[in-house]
């Protein structure tokens, strides 16, 4: 599918409400809520994992139409691997299998695959190779970044920043903000300046603590798998409205 920016007259309205001077650069989504909407609906939990993929390349379309040139996304974290085996299971195959429907579609958008998380023995190797392939295959790509937080911890990332500055010889004196900033997973990353978390709840849950340490929180009751460009625009419109100090006398 190729992208038109005429295609959906419903998020025309949202998008018309927008600043185009305003957009946010970098955009971050906890996917929440996805267990939730298949129980609802009498299926199994993971029925809403796969609901989910349509959420999340609407949102990447809806990225596209406005602008942001950075979106990621929270899809593993390093707590999940306490779920029960099988969704496990069903989350490692399901991010091989997305990245393999889905990669060509992305990449003639445009879009540059790109990750972040811990590369430890727990992914499965097949899953990681589809990873490094999507990469190498998207990474000339300009228009949006898309990067999937896969065994992704907010306080690992830190950690792992710091073993590696003090892995290159680095002092006490070294550590400063800035070197932890050149040290993360994504250096060249901005950071962010609007989290949206789907689902009702009202937490961080360990997603890039150290980048979003200035970002504006938008928080909706829409449950991730019926999130669509519409949600994304109205999150933005709400952005708009803050008004951004960091910090300062506003
Ligand atoms: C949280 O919902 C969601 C996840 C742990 C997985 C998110 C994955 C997707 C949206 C699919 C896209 C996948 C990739 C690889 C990009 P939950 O299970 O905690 O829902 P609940 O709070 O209702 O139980």
């Amino acid at each position: 599918m190729t992208f038109d920016p005429n295609c959906d007259s419903d998020s025309d309205v949202t998008l018309s409400w927008l600043d185009k001077g305003r957009i946010p650069r970098h955009v971050g989504c906890v996917m929440d809520g996805n267990g939730r909407w298949a129980q609802r609906r009498g299926l199994p939990r993971t029925d809403g994992h796969s609901a989910g993929e349509s959420a999340l390349m609407d949102t990447v379309y809806g990225c596209l139409e406005v602008g942001v040139s950075w979106l990621t996304v929270y899809a593993f974290s390093t707590e999940n691997w306490r779920r029960p085996a099988d969704e496990v299971r069903y989350l490692m195959n399901f991010n091989e299998s997305l990245l393999m429907r889905r990669k060509d579609e992305l990449d003639e958008n445009g879009v540059r695959i790109n990750f972040a998380g811990r590369r430890d023995w727990r992914v499965p190797k097949k899953v990681l190779r589809q990873m490094d392939e999507s990469a190498d295959q998207t990474r000339d790509n300009e228009k949006l970044v898309l990067t999937i937080a896969f065994n992704y911890g907010g306080r690992a990332e830190i950690i792992d920043a710091v073993r590696s500055l003090l892995d290159s010889g680095a002092k006490s004196s070294d550590i400063t903000e800035k070197a932890i900033s050149k040290h993360l997973y994504n250096p060249d990353a901005p950071e962010l300046d609007l989290v949206i978390r789907t689902s009702g709840e009202y937490r961080i849950s360990n997603f890039l603590l150290w980048e979003i340490a200035y970002s504006e929180l938008v928080f909706t009751d829409v449950l991730w798998p019926d999130f669509r460009r519409e949600d994304l625009y109205k999150a933005i419109y709400e952005y708009q409205g803050r008004n951004r100090r960091f910090g300062k006398i506003g």
